[in-house]
């Protein structure tokens, strides 16, 4: 049986969330630069978008770019940002065929010009999508969302708009940059890391993990579905014992 076929419609995370790794490592393997394996990188991205709109997934939130990913060589990071523009301009037709939104996570503030604005039109351009949203993590930090989030709450507080005593999750979260996006049910990291490298730290407090030793520019549709399965499998029980969950 394909491994399609196997996940059950009824079933499936609305919000799926990747963290793209090994580009570097796979070009490694293959004697070549690591830009080449950002390059090839792209077409997993598709792949994977594909397969989640197809599929019924809502939302697909893609990790792209850290901000401690600033620290890498120069060149590799204009690289990056260069990429970027590129893979934008080149697939929002296909985004707007799919009926895909794009958004954008982050302090895209900070992004060099062009990359900023190749986003910001990209965004806008498939505003009116609604299939899926496929989110990019872009210049992210999740400490830096939880600080920034504390701050605008805190300056409420002090402008006497807001009362302490009403600060509860959902504030909370209506003040990250995830805003209206429900918490990602599973977490796909590729390359065989087993960490969340400051990513989504408050959005995943109960997310399913799953960790696979593919690098990401080989990771296809086949491996996504395959996270599915394994992710349907499992018992989500929220701190509960096994028998006082509603069995479907
Ligand atoms: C992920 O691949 C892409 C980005 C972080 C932009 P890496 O570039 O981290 O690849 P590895 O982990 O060094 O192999
Ligand atoms: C995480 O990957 C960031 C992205 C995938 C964009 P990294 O390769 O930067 O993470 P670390 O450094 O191994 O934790
Ligand atoms: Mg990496």
């Amino acid at each position: 049986m394909d491994l399609k076929a196997k996940i059950n419609l009824d079933k499936l995370p609305s919000h799926v969330a990747v963290i793209m790794d090994g580009n570097g490592r796979w070009a490694k393997n293959h004697g070549k630069p690591r830009v080449f394996g950002h390059r090839n990188g792209v077409t997993s991205v598709r792949e994977v978008t594909e397969a989640a709109a197809e599929i019924g997934i809502e939302y697909l939130t893609l990790y792209a770019f850290s901000t401690e990913n600033w620290n890498r060589p120069k060149l590799e990071v204009n690289a990056l940002m260069r990429l970027l523009v590129e893979t934008i301009h080149k697939e929002i037709h296909t985004l707007n065929k799919n009926n895909i939104r794009l958004n954008a996570i982050g302090d895209i503030s900070k992004l060099p010009e062009k990359t900023r604005k190749a986003l910001v039109d990209g965004i806008h351009n498939t505003r009116h999508n609604d299939r899926m949203t496929l989110v990019l993590a872009l210049n992210y930090s999740a400490k830096w969302e939880i600080i920034k989030a504390v701050k605008d709450i805190a300056t409420r507080v002090g402008n006497g708009d807001l009362d302490p005593e009403a600060i509860d999750e959902d504030l909370f979260s209506d003040a990250l940059s995830t805003k209206g996006i429900p918490n990602p049910e599973l977490l796909i990291r590729t390359s065989g890391e087993s960490r969340l490298s400051n990513f989504l730290l408050w959005q995943a407090a109960y997310t399913e993990l799953y960790f696979t030793p593919v690098f990401w520019p080989d990771f296809r549709k086949g491996h996504f579905y395959q996270a599915l399965i394994d992710f349907q499998e499992r018992e989500r029980r929220f701190g509960k014992i096994s028998e006082q969950l509603i069995k479907s």
